[in-house]
């Protein structure tokens, strides 16, 4: 067996100060720039886990709760909540801060799925995630959750039902 790591061994922190050239007319970020922060927050904490290639598989849905304007910092908290054969879901929690006051406020949060790969680009094994506070139990059993309904949107998105995207309104 691949050798286990505690949750602790992947959390990552990585911070962007936003830019004009990441904003909308309003002088907020993007969505899709705090996305693509995510995904790379994401990757760093799988990485760490898998000390592997990581590609991702699927982004659940994101909500976006208070925006983030020019010159205020985007800080993306991530940690691995359970891996699974060759795939781990990561939770990825966006804070702004006020760089001026100090003052933080959590706008979003994702939960991430990477495939740990080889030199090929194939899906590689992973050692288990071990949670070891409350939280991280917490995290863990819900990951199970969350999988299986994962692997149903897979399933349709390869046509596996007959409900296509077009089918109906
Ligand atoms: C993700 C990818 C490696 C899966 O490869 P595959 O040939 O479907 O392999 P498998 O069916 O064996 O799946 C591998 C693992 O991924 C998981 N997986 C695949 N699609 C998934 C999805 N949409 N959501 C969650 N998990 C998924 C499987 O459950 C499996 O996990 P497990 O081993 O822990 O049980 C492959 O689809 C791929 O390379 N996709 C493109 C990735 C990429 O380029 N991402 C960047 C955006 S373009």
């Amino acid at each position: 067996m691949i050798e286990p790591r505690p949750v602790r061994d992947s959390v990552t922190e990585y911070s962007e100060f936003a830019l004009p050239n990441d904003a909308n007319p309003l002088g907020h970020i993007l969505g899709g720039k705090v996305m693509h922060l995510v995904d790379i927050a994401g990757a760093m904490a799988a990485m760490r886990h898998a000390r592997r290639p990581v590609v991702t598989a699927s982004i659940d849905q994101m909500t976006f709760l208070h925006p983030v304007h020019i010159g205020q910092l985007v800080i993306l908290r991530s940690s691995v909540n359970r891996a699974f054969r060759t795939s781990m879901e990561v939770g990825v929690k966006v804070f702004m801060e006020d760089l001026t006051t100090g003052a933080q406020k959590h706008t979003s949060s994702a939960y991430v799925t990477f495939v740990a790969v080889d030199k090929d680009g194939r899906p590689a094994e992973l050692g288990p995630v071990i949670p070891e506070t409350g939280d991280e139990k917490r995290r863990y059993e819900e990951a199970g959750r969350r999988r299986q309904y994962r692997l149903e949107q897979r399933d349709r998105a390869r046509g596996g039902t007959r409900a296509g995207p077009l089918s109906g309104a």
